[in-house]
């Protein structure tokens, strides 16, 4: 970490009598980090000093080495005796140190810089009066024999990040920027900044993976270039780095796989929160539903088509006139009626909650918001009025705490009228979004709490906002606490912690659906796993086809909701007629089918934030042909291989299997042995999803409206046998709604194949607390209904029943045996073993 003493102890002056903060933002990791700074005691200078360098070693087994070369400075992290990282090895570091303006006329010899942005800068109309002069930050980071590097969402492109200079194929002529912006229109494949940072990356080599994260919430480049070291035959990526304000903060990541950097990042900045069940399954949304009547009519049509659907969303359009915790008092006349309708099928309502408050007469938010100077301000300390949905408008700071704490009253039941323990939130336009302002967004010289200056913190902005939804969302009902929902569209380090995020306004266009692939896998591999884009693309209207890919993409998205713009015409699954509606619906329903493999995936991730999509890179790190590879990717640890399909007309494509095991065709169990790349077919009703052998998937078979309709439905465990015979998986099981589940309310079973015992059993990891036992006794009649093994021994085939035993009751079921014809795998049923899920059980075969 480096600052500047002389802004550290304020003794400099700022211009135009600006009352900022003097000294650099220094608080991005209060909002980021949550847990690892422990210092390591054991790390000590190593024996051995070159003269002119210190060396330092730490870490487990002292595997990590630091040596700093004193002049010229630069560091190199080095593992197992092997240099990964080096900073500044180029000599780009700098701390734009404070000095007064020397006007053109007083300055003496040469004029080399054009100081016309240092101290003032105007864009579109907004000038930047930059009170505190130039005070930017750099440093070269030097990834030696590493082709790749991955990260730094978010961006459109692809998953393994371009080059930003020279001229080799496909290089982008700029650096890849972080500065949360509400863009309208993207473009694809660019390297341009969009509405959530997370400066975290990934440089990947073969069997190796090292990582930094750039902890500066201010306005960030990174340059990135590979090169050739002479005699070497790999690359090296050499990245530069550089905000425009805050101190040089930055962490290193040493690996060596790529799990150690998103269980190290877990660590460091806390990981996703364990989502609330129903807000795993599929939400519909528009931009609007215009009634309480409409909503109503949606709803019954979901049930009408048996289209299972957990949430209805409201947009903008439910408020009275556009201002937050009102409803519109003509076209939604009784909220609570509409929304106690959806709860009674076990349905939620998500509303839109922005941070801008309109400023109005008789509005008693902004009232407050006034009374109580909670807004963000301009650079004179007055309240920053700005322009945006609901014309002029005040921004809530929620860098202050009263502000937080006020934002948490509002949400009260008795405050916001017409909202009910049902209703969850939107956050939107939280870059912020600022119509009238700079890039559309606030200006930088604008004023938060502290006195810190919107520049420093912008990109932190976003987060603070859903951080105190979140919070709000926690405490409205003291009683009994239950999980919140917020969605959020800007981002930072750490917004995994509060929710999800969903890729903003994309289009209803094919290279939109392609790109959201890797966008979404970037998301996962820096820290946010519970990420979606806009089924169906928000701009534009999409052909059928593009509308079922899209759904059927959409359906192994973490999170899974379709949207439109309000220009389009309504595109609601059930209206595009046949086959479209009923290959849609078999989208939803399969994602329905797996909701207790996704729940499971999501334990996994928050407790030590793995990511849910895994790329090819992070499965194989050393399998070389995976590593520009970002069109497929594995669901978390079910072995789930998913290639969705992302172009007009196309029929089959090519899917790419890493790993001498045995991969299964989801929905025929057509087998695929060896390494390679093979064509599949992939007509319209087809989505290209095989299993890799070795796991057990849980599964509920039963189409329900809901996913709490599921609750106690039982179980299917698809059994994917491996070329070595075995198989395991697990299976994680709470209510899916409060924090009992931190009292031991929970089953968590793992389970197991083995053939050389020719044994499947389920042994619960459940480490019991004071809510154990009574939850075990609420799920004991949840039972295992099926099991399916896919790759069944050719010796299976005359075996007509098996033994299950659980506690003291043993039983024999009989056992279906099929064998494979034509390429496809042999499988084998039992069905009703008359297990409960919440003991341990054993099948002998
Ligand atoms: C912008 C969001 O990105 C979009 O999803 C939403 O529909 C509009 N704001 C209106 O609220």
């Amino acid at each position: 970490m480096l600052d500047e003493e002389r802004r550290q102890r304020g003794n400099i002056e700022l211009r135009h009598g600006s009352t900022a903060r003097k000294e650099r933002y220094n608080e991005a990791a209060d909002w980021a980090i949550v847990g690892g700074l422990d210092v390591d005691m054991s790390s000590h200078l190593s024996d051995h000093q070159e003269p002119g360098s210190t060396s330092i070693r730490y870490g487990k087994d002292k595997r990590q080495k630091a040596v700093i070369q004193h002049d010229p400075f630069s560091i190199a992290f080095e593992r197992d005796g092997q240099v990964q990282i080096i900073f500044n090895e180029h000599g780009f570091i700098n701390l734009e140190h404070w000095r007064p303006k020397v006007e053109q006329a007083e300055r003496e010899g040469p004029d080399d810089d054009d100081q016309s942005t240092w101290w003032e800068e105007t864009f579109g109309g907004n000038t930047d009066s930059k009170p505190k002069g130039p005070e930017s930050i750099g440093l070269d980071i030097t990834f030696p024999g590493c082709g790749h590097v991955y990260g730094i969402p978010e961006h459109t492109g692809p998953l393994s990040l371009r080059e930003t200079r020279g001229n080799s194929d496909g290089a982008f002529t700029e650096p890849y920027r972080l500065y949360n912006t509400d863009v309208f229109e993207y473009e694809l494949n660019s390297p341009m900044t969009l509405y959530g940072a997370i400066p975290f990356m990934h440089a990947h080599k073969r069997d190796s993976t090292v990582g930094v994260l750039w902890l500066s919430a201010a306005e960030t480049w990174v340059d990135i270039v590979k090169t050739r070291r002479s005699g070497q035959t790999t690359r090296d990526t050499q990245t530069h780095w550089f905000s425009e304000s805050g101190i040089l903060d930055v962490f290193v990541f040493l690996g060596p796989k790529p799990d150690d950097l998103t269980k190290a990042m877990g660590v460091l900045t806390g990981s996703t929160q364990l989502p609330a069940d129903f807000s795993i399954a599929y939400h519909q949304c528009r931009w609007n539903y215009m009634s309480d009547d409409e909503v109503k009519e949606v709803d019954a049509k979901f049930d009408k088509n048996a289209i299972p659907v957990d949430v209805i969303w409201l947009d903008l359009e439910y408020t009275d006139d556009r201002k937050y915790f009102t409803w519109d008092p003509d076209k939604f006349q009784d909220p609570i009626g509409m929304q106690e309708r959806l709860s009674l099928r076990h349905r939620k309502t998500v509303v839109l909650i922005d941070p801008h408050i309109k400023s109005t007469e008789g509005y008693s938010v902004v009232h407050a918001l006034k009374e109580e100077d909670l807004a963000i301000k301009d650079k004179d300390h007055q309240m920053f009025d700005g322009w945006c949905w609901p014309g002029s408008s005040y921004w809530i700071d929620c860098f202050n705490p009263k502000g937080r704490a006020w934002w948490s009253s509002l949400f009260k039941l008795d405050y916001f009228k017409g909202s009910t323990h049902d209703t969850y939130v939107w956050n939107d336009m939280n870059e912020p979004s600022v119509f009238n302002g700079p890039e559309i967004t606030m200006p930088k010289d604008n004023l938060h709490y502290a006195d810190w200056e919107h520049r420093d913190v912008h990109n932190i902005n976003g987060m603070t906002f859903v951080n105190a939804t979140f919070h709000a969302l926690q405490e409205r009902n003291p009683q009994r606490p239950t999980r919140p929902f917020v969605l959020t569209r800007s981002f930072y380090v750490g917004s995994q912690r509060l929710g999800a995020v969903w890729t903003g306004d994309n289009r209803a266009e094919w290279g939109h659906l392609k790109e959201s692939i890797p966008m979404l896998l970037s998301l996962s591999i820096a820290g946010f796993p519970n990420s979606g884009a806009d089924v169906g693309g928000f701009f534009g209207t999409p052909s059928s086809e593009l509308l079922t890919r899209w759904f059927q993409a959409g359906a192994f998205y973490p999170f899974f909701r379709a949207h439109a713009h309000l220009d389009t015409k309504r595109r609601e699954p059930y209206m595009a007629g046949s086959p479209y509606s009923g290959i849609m619906t078999r989208a939803i329903r399969l994602r329905y089918q797996l909701l207790p493999a996704w729940y499971t995936a999501f334990y996994g991730s928050s407790t030590d934030n793995a990511p849910i999509l895994r790329p090819q890179y992070y499965m194989f790190p050393g399998d070389e042909a995976g590593f520009d590879i970002d069109d497929q990717f594995y669901l978390a640890s079910t072995g789930l291989l998913v290639k969705p399909i992302t172009t007009e007309g196309a029929t089959s494509t090519d899917i790419y299997i890493a790993d001498d095991e045995l991969y299964y065709d989801y929905f025929d169990y057509t087998v695929y042995s060896k390494p390679g790349r093979y064509r599949i077919v992939a007509p319209l009703e087809r989505i290209p999803i095989l299993a890799q052998g070795g796991h057990i998937i849980p599964r509920k078979d039963r189409p329900r409206r809901s996913s709490s309709l599921m609750k106690y439905d039982p179980i299917t465990l698809v059994v994917t046998l491996g070329k070595a015979g075995n198989a395991e998986g697990s299976l994680y099981v709470d209510d899916g709604e409060t924090y009992d589940y931190q009292s031991g309310a929970y089953i968590h079973s793992n389970f197991v194949f083995d053939s050389k015992s020719s044994t499947l059993s389920s042994k619960d990891l459940t480490v019991e607390g004071s809510m154990t036992r009574s939850y075990h006794r609420s799920m004991a009649e949840v039972r295992v209904e099926r099991i399916i093994f896919i790759g069944a021994p050719s010796e299976w085939q005359g075996k007509t029943s098996v033994l299950c035993e659980q506690g003291s009751g043993k039983h024999e079921r009989r056992i279906e045996f099929n064998a494979g014809t034509n390429g496809k795998a042999a499988w084998a049923v039992i069905r009703d073993p008359k297990v409960s899920i919440t003991k341990d059980w054993m099948i002998s075969l």
